[in-house]
């Protein structure tokens, strides 16, 4: 037996070392971690049971029968985070550069699986050359079982892909299937065809980093929803994003205890935040924060579309979604990418019983014809079908303009809101004062005076409050109050959608 002991504690040791001393040097060297090194970072101490720790490759191609690594590029298992159960899988690029082979896809979906049939959160640390290329089309078999799994999984539980190193090809399509991705600035990208490619397709030289780093990703394509200065902070972020969000669809929201300050409740500076002309801008943060629980804000996607600002807060502990027009970027206009950037968002909240609170300031859509050549139309109706779909509990407050179609697209009572509040300086009409009485009074002089009219008739919100589409007209520092009672009323909310296969979406 104790032959036998020794044996299991070689093995367990020789699996330890991946691909071997020299490639985890090469690693480090790189500023990158282990994928074992990833995993104990993240986790519960303690907590990691690993599944498939022995398993090898069946290749017998181009000699690999004779290069066998405990493993083979991926170490698989689950363990806690924060004392919540979480399914983990993270690619080891000191084997085959954490290429993907057959087994190596197994053993991703076998923890795949058994986070579907336990309910709880899947994530994916990348670090992958692609395709194994010596197994040739087994491996692309086992990119689409993944492929598979991910779509199945997509609103049953979270899905979370970081990406610490190269993610190319058709093996992006994973992550893009997940809730959120993750990216580490300079050492990892993400891209269909790479530099090579793109140089002799289309001449344009560029970097890996330019193409597909995380810089690119958080802020032109909007792929990544999180850029991180490093491995650490990633891993940190992925706590953290998990202490917001729930085990799987039919749990309940995590609540996490926050002791208010005396007098927290009332928050005097909000009532100054508004500046007197309606076109200065103000930073919505401001809002955000002075609304929910101190230092709760969790923003995502930060620096992408930044005239619109999403993130999960809590409120009196227990965990919201927010989508708050930005009037320091763009004026908060509506264009293409924060329509799909808010929309994706919504969506996840509601796949996940995740309230909404969306603050509005909004001068409308985008105009122009880059806009409508790239389908403002069919992106715009994106944030509508998504509010209009979305069941969760569901409040809006109009700190100032709600103009045109962005006032029904946000969260307007007409689409499904349960509550709509506005504070005394919103502005709820179909266009501003300016641009109305140049259609209505075309061609006259004297527009100043038609222009104070009209402020003085729609510029506010009293209009939309007559007809009952706004609940109650609140001075901004008693938000917090009405918000949280507002939430508490609708805890137990039960909304339906109509029977139906699914819906479609216009995408
Ligand atoms: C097998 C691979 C591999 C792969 C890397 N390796 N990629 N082995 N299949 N796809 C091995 C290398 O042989 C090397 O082995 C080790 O991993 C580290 O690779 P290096 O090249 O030394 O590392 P580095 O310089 O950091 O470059 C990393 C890299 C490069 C940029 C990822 O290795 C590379 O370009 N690999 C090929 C990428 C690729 O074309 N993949 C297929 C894409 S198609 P040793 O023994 O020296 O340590 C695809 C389709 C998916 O993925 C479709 C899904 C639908």
């Amino acid at each position: 037996m104790k032959k036998k002991l020794k044996e299991l504690e070689e093995k367990i040791k020789e699996a330890h070392l991946g691909g071997g001393e020299k490639r985890i040097e090469s690693q480090h060297k790189k500023g990158k971690l282990t994928a074992r090194e990833r995993i104990h970072f993240l986790l519960d101490e303690g907590s990691f049971e690993e599944i498939g720790m022995f398993v090898t490759h069946r290749s017998v191609e181009f000699g690999l029968e004779k290069e066998k690594y405990l493993g083979d590029g991926v170490v698989t298992g689950y363990g806690t985070v924060h004392g919540r159960l979480v399914y983990v899988f993270a690619q080891d690029f000191t084997v085959f550069g954490g290429s993907l082979s057959e087994v190596h896809a197994e053993k991703i979906c076998r923890v795949m699986d058994l986070a579907m049939n336990n309910g709880a959160p899947i994530i994916g640390l990348n670090d992958s050359g692609g395709a194994r290329i010596q197994e040739g089309v087994v491996s692309l078999g086992g990119y689409a079982d993944i492929f598979y799994r991910n779509t199945r999984a997509s609103g049953v539980i979270p899905q979370i892909s970081a990406v610490m190193g190269p993610c190319a090809g058709g093996a992006v399509y994973s992550p893009a299937i997940t809730d959120f991705i993750l990216m580490v600035e300079n050492t990892s990208y993400m891209f269909v065809t790479g530099p090579n490619v793109v140089k002799t397709v289309t001449h344009e030289e560029v970097t890996s980093e330019e193409l597909g780093g995380a810089s690119t990703h958080s802020t032109k394509s909007g792929v990544t929803h999180f850029s991180c200065a490093n491995e650490i902070e990633c891993i940190n972020y992925i706590k953290k994003l998990l202490s917001y969000i729930p085990q799987n669809c039919e749990d309940e929201v995590p609540a996490i205890p926050y002791a208010p300050r005396a007098g927290d409740e009332v928050r005097l500076e909000l009532n100054s935040i508004i500046p007197e002309n309606p076109n200065q801008p103000y930073d919505m943060r401001d809002v955000i924060n002075g609304t929910v629980d101190a230092s709760s804000f969790f923003e995502v996607h930060k620096n992408f579309a930044e005239n619109i600002v999403v993130g999960f807060a809590r409120l009196a502990e227990k965990s919201i979604g927010i989508v708050a027009n930005q009037p320091a970027f763009l004026a908060g206009v509506l264009d293409i990418h924060s329509s799909q950037k808010a929309a994706r968002f919504v969506r996840f909240c509601d796949s996940f019983n995740i309230p909404l609170l969306v603050f509005e300031d909004v001068p409308g859509f985008l105009p122009g014809t880059d806009q409508e050549w790239n389908a403002i139309i069919s992106n715009g109706a994106k944030l509508l079908y998504a509010f209009c779909e979305a069941t969760v509990p569901r409040v809006t407050v109009i700190t100032r303009k709600a103009y045109g179609g962005a006032y029904d697209v946000m969260n307007s009572k007409h689409i499904g809101a349960d509550m709509n509040y506005a504070w005394p300086s919103a502005e709820i009409a179909v266009m501003g004062a300016k641009g109305a009485v140049e259609i209505i009074f075309k061609g006259e002089k004297d527009l100043k005076k038609k222009e104070e009219e009209y402020i003085e008739h729609f510029a506010n919100p009293y209009r939309a409050a007559e007809r009952g589409y706004v609940d109650e007209v609140i001075q901004p520092s008693d938000t917090r109050a009405k918000l949280i009672s507002a939430f508490k009323m609708l805890e137990n909310k039960v909304d339906k959608l109509p029977k139906k296969k699914h819906g479609n979406i216009p995408l």
